[in-house]
């Protein structure tokens, strides 16, 4: 992403994308989260389905049209956080956002080149998913007083942290 696009993603207003916005800004979440990611596609997975190459098709798809929202853009766009916001954002959000939280890649929640399908429940489940951490973040954190940030924040990398099953253990992996 260029940092024009990175200058102008930051500075959207609107609360909530600031869930995703830490993700993908802050580099130590991305370290680690990669770290976590690298083991998780198995080599038949890798060989099915080529994450970089999908990207660069649908970078190619919406060339010249980066900076406008991504419900005009995509098809199938009903997330409060992504409408309005850039068309590039919204495939960050996909990589980094969602895909590297998790520890998968895009077929977690897509028939690849069926962008804008349900065909897998995964899809709708990650729209909830983004409501409640809206949820959490806009009123629940809101209302906890004395904490040290001014906007205390989570994201998807906040419970996830590489792994489809958030681990109730610290030690012991739960899934
Ligand atoms: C955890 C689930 C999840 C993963 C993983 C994921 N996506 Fe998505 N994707 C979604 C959801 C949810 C939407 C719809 C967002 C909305 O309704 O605002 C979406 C929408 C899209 C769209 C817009 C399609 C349209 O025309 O409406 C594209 C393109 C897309 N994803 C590409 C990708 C790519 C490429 C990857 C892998 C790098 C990926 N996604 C990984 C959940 C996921
Ligand atoms: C507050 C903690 C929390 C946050 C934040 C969170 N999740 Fe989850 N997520 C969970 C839990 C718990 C489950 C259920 C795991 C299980 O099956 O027991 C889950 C399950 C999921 C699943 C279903 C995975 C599968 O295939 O079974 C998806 C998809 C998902 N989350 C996406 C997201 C996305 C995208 C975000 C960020 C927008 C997110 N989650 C943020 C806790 C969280």
């Amino acid at each position: 992403m260029r940092w024009r696009n990175r200058a102008a993603l930051m500075a959207i207003p609107i609360f909530g994308s600031v869930l995703f916005a830490v993700a993908i800004f802050n580099p130590k979440i991305v370290r680690e989260v990669d770290a976590q990611a690298a083991p998780t596609p198995t080599p038949a997975a890798t060989a099915a389905f080529d994450q970089a190459a999908a990207i660069a098709k649908l970078r190619e798809q919406i060339k010249g049209r980066e900076t406008e929202p991504a419900e005009k853009v995509f098809k199938n766009i009903q997330t409060p956080m992504l409408k309005g916001s850039p068309a590039a954002r919204l495939l960050a959000v996909m990589e980094f956002g969602f895909a590297r939280s998790l520890g998968v890649n895009c077929t977690h929640c897509h028939v690849p080149d069926k962008w804008e399908a349900e065909d897998k429940p995964q899809k709708q489940t990650a729209r909830e998913m983004a409501a409640m951490a809206a949820r959490i973040n806009g009123e629940l954190l809101k209302g906890i007083k004395n904490l040290k940030s001014a906007t205390p924040t989570i994201n998807c990398t906040t419970c996830h942290r590489g792994e489809v099953k958030p681990a109730l253990n610290l030690s012991v992996k739960n899934n």
